[in-house]
C-alpha cells in the first residue's frame, strides 16, 4: 500500500468521503488516504493528523513527496485537536484503530467538530461501543459495510450528525444498516464470531477456575443475538 495504491480497506473507505470535500484524516500515519485523494482530484483540501512522532515524519514525507504542502497540512495532535477552527473540515476519517479509541478521540474532541461533517471510520473491533457514541450525540449511521482483506474483517460505518436517533441493543451491536442489508460477507463474519464465542463459552464450563456468572452470562446473551440473526 501506498500514495499510489492504497488498500481495499482504504479504497472503500476513500469512496464514501464526498467529491470536494475539506477532509481530516486523524491517526493518518503514512496520510496515504488524503495523498491519494488529493492525487486524484477528489478533495479540496486536508488536514492529516498525527499524535506519534514517525507516522508524522512519514505523513509530511509523503505530502513533501507528492508537492501537496499547500493542500494537505500535516499536524502533530492528540485526535480532533489537529483540527483548526479555519479548516472548514466537511468530513473527517477515523480508520485503522479500535472502535474505543475512534469513541475517545471523538467524544475528547467534541468542541473542534462543526456538527456539519461526515464521519467516515474504520474501527478494527468495539463497533458497539463506537455506534452508542454515535446515537448518544445524535449521529445517524447512514452505510455500514464490512470487507475481508488478508484474512481479516473490517468495518466501516459512515455517519452524520441528523438529531436525535434511537437504536436497540441487537442494531447497536450488529450495525442497523447491516441489519437491513444482511451482505454475505456480514453474515460470514457472524458465522466465524458465532463459532469462536461458541468456543469462549465451552472453554469457560470447562475452566478450573470459576468464571464470574455475569462474564458466562453476556457470553450467553451474545450468542443468543447471533444465533438468531442468523436463523
Ligand atoms: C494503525 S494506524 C492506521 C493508519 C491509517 N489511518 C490507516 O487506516 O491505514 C493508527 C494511527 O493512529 C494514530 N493515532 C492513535 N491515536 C491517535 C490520536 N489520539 N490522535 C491522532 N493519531 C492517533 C497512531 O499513531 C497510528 O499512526
Amino acid at each position: 500500500m501506498n500514495e499510489h495504491t492504497l488498500s481495499q480497506r482504504l479504497e472503500r473507505v476513500a469512496a464514501h468521503v464526498p467529491a470536494g470535500a475539506r477532509l481530516a484524516d486523524i491517526g493518518s500515519d503514512h496520510a496515504y488516504l488524503p495523498v491519494a485523494l488529493m492525487r486524484r482530484g477528489a478533495i479540496a483540501a486536508a488536514v492529516a493528523g498525527e499524535v506519534a512522532a514517525t507516522p508524522f515524519q512519514a505523513a509530511n514525507r509523503t505530502v513533501g513527496d507528492n508537492g501537496l504542502e499547500q493542500r494537505i497540512s500535516v499536524r502533530l495532535a492528540d485526535g480532533l485537536a489537529a483540527i483548526e477552527a479555519g479548516d472548514d473540515i466537511t468530513a473527517i476519517s477515523l480508520c485503522g484503530m479500535g472502535g474505543e479509541t475512534i469513541r475517545d478521540i471523538l467524544d475528547s474532541g467534541k468542541a473542534h467538530l462543526n456538527g456539519r461533517e461526515r464521519l467516515i471510520l474504520q474501527p478494527n473491533g468495539g463497533e458497539q461501543p463506537l455506534r452508542q457514541w454515535l446515537m448518544d450525540n445524535g449521529y445517524q449511521i447512514l452505510h455500514e459495510e464490512v470487507l475481508r482483506e488478508n484474512r481479516f474483517y473490517y468495518e466501516i460505518i459512515v455517519a452524520e450528525c441528523a438529531g436525535p436517533v434511537i437504536y436497540t441493543q441487537e442494531q447497536l451491536y450488529f450495525g442497523p444498516r447491516h441489519l437491513q442489508a444482511r451482505s454475505p460477507v456480514f453474515l460470514a463474519k457472524w458465522q466465524r464470531l458465532l463459532g469462536k464465542k461458541q468456543k469462549t463459552l465451552t472453554s469457560f464450563q470447562q475452566a478450573r477456575h470459576r468464571v464470574p456468572e455475569e462474564k458466562r452470562q453476556e457470553i450467553a446473551r451474545q450468542i443468543g443475538w447471533i444465533t438468531q440473526m442468523l436463523g
